[in-house]
């Protein structure tokens, strides 16, 4: 059966292990006939996914923390693959006392590292994809309703989406011109890697399960679905937008 990424080649940033959001859209991507090529973070995380992703998988390392290294692993790709029809950036970080103490206490320090690697990567993995994305493109991000809600304890995580989800809709206006849209989805609370940094987790992790309108937690494989949406060329119409793949959770 013909998928919806036939013939197409998707990077995906953020695969730490088989819980990540990032796993979920990869297989979602394979399923709809994509070629995939993972980025991971540095030596250690390559270790952990090597035991699960098919031998013949394209893993090409890429730390965000500098713009150096995201410029070298799109013109690695681009050497390896050639063209490439779309990212998805699945990836964020906030250091434990900035994640753990009260928000008033946030220092320079943890807030810079925070926007840096959650949100302002966004704009420099947009910058050195573009010479390599096709006409149509397309890049997504993952995001959560901290960024626009007060949720106890998701603290600086929830302004970094803030500028997130910013970034999505001025990106989006920027390459537009180009045939390369920029969307995010915002996901229900999953228990990731990421997750476990949040204070009082598994509260988060419930209340979110008892917002949703059947009381069931929205899966990887959901959000990797709607990905491979918004991927595909049935997405073309799409830009700039947040969409909610949270079961309902945002409605209440
Ligand atoms: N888990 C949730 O409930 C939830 C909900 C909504 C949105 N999100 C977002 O989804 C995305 C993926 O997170 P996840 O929940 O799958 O957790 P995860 O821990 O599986 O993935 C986070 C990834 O970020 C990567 N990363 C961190 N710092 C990096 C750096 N400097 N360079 C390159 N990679 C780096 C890690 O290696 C890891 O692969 C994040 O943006 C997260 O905020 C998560």
């Amino acid at each position: 059966m013909a998928g919806i990424l036939d013939g197409k080649k998707i990077v995906v940033m953020g695969v730490a292990n088989k819980k990540s959001i990032a796993w979920g859209c990869t297989q979602a991507l394979l399923r709809q006939g994509a070629q995939v090529i993972l980025t991971y973070q540095n030596d250690r995380m390559k270790r952990i996914i090597k035991r699960f992703v098919p031998d013949d998988a394209i893993l090409v390392e890429c730390d965000v923390s500098e713009d150096k290294n995201v410029e070298k692993a799109f013109k690695e790709i681009g050497s390896q693959c050639g063209k490439i029809d779309g990212v998805i950036h699945a990836i964020a970080y906030a250091d434990r006392d900035t994640l753990t103490n009260d928000f008033v206490k946030t220092n320079k320090e943890g807030y810079d590292l925070a926007e840096n690697i959650s949100a302002y990567s966004l704009i420099s993995v947009c910058r050195y994809a573009k010479p390599i994305l096709n006409n149509p493109g397309s890049v997504m991000t993952m995001t959560y309703f901290g960024s626009t809600r007060a949720i106890p304890n998701y603290n600086m995580m929830g302004v970094a989406k803030a500028s997130l989800e910013a970034n999505v809709r001025y990106l989006a206006r920027d390459l537009g011109k180009d045939g390369i849209r920029v969307n995010a989805i915002s996901a229900g609370a999953l228990k990731t890697l990421a997750v476990t940094g949040i204070k009082e987790h598994m509260k988060l992790l419930e209340m979110s399960k008892a917002l949703t309108v059947n009381d069931k937690s929205v899966t990887i494989d959901e959000v990797g679905n709607t990905a491979a949406f918004l991927m595909s060329d049935l997405s073309t119409g799409l830009t700039g937008d947040i969409i909610y793949v949270d079961k309902g959770v945002h409605l209440i």
